[in-house]
């Protein structure tokens, strides 16, 4: 038996020409790691909600690991967070992750993701929001998409403008320790999706349908949803 018969997400793949989203297995948790350990962003600015990547490199594959490993034991109908390897030309180069409650009945899912340093500024971003949010609206019937990131993180807001996404108000919260940051949210309804390039290619789909409480096939788009 496969782990991934076990666990199916671990055995989901989605590709659009160069790049691929792929469930996280454990031989790809090193190559993260060192990704992420070789720098996410600067140490002046924090775009996640969780400061996670304020902690020094040397931890940083050990709490990406341990996170993943996290999401996989609470992942089910009520709700899930898909975490996705993002292969580039094949190699291993961030996180593309969609996550949801109450799915079955809300059908909404928000996005969250980030590329190692090296791999920024040249479109990946935008590439990998495109293929999750296809794969939302195409393979798991979303009838929305949200994002979120603070007003001081321009290549996420300018991301989600270009794949489409509109502005949603705003909130507020502390962000580090006695920070005080502004957080944009952001909707993306299907039919302002700018879609990829390339179409998408899923394998393994069924089964991460029915962990997530769906049918195993998606659903004709003209039956209700
Ligand atoms: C956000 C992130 C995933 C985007 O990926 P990316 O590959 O850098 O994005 P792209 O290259 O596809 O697009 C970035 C866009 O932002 C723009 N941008 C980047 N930095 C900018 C800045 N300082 N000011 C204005 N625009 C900026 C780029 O010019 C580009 O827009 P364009 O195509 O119109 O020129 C990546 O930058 C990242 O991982 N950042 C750190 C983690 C993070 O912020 N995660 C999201 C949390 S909400």
């Amino acid at each position: 038996m496969e782990l991934s018969e076990i666990f199916p997400p671990l055995g989901l793949r989605i590709t659009s020409g160069d790049l691929a989203l792929v469930g996280i297995t454990d031989d790809l948790l090193p190559r993260l790691g060192e990704v992420a350990a070789a720098g996410i962003h600067a140490a002046d600015v924090m775009p996640f909600q969780v400061p996670w990547s304020d902690a020094p490199a040397a931890e940083l594959p050990a709490r990406i690991a341990t996170y993943q490993w996290g999401v996989r034991a609470s992942f089910g109908p009520r709700a899930w967070a898909l975490e996705l390897a993002v292969l580039w030309r094949g190699e291993p180069v961030g996180i593309q992750a969609l996550a949801a409650r109450d799915f079955g009945v809300c059908r909404s899912a928000s996005t969250g993701s980030w590329l190692g340093r090296a791999f920024q500024g040249r479109g990946i971003g935008t590439r990998m929001r495109q293929v999750a949010c296809a794969f939302a609206f195409d393979q798991l019937e979303a009838r929305e998409v949200t994002s979120c990131a603070f007003a001081d993180n321009p290549a996420s807001l300018r991301v989600s403008e270009k794949v489409g996404y509109r502005p949603n108000g705003s909130s507020v919260r502390e962000r580090r320790p006695g920070e005080r940051a502004v957080e944009r949210h952001l909707t993306l309804r299907p039919e302002d999706l700018v879609r990829p390039p390339e179409p998408l290619v899923v394998t393994g789909l069924g089964p991460v349908r029915r962990l997530m409480g769906l049918a195993e096939e998606p659903q004709p788009a003209s039956s209700p949803r």
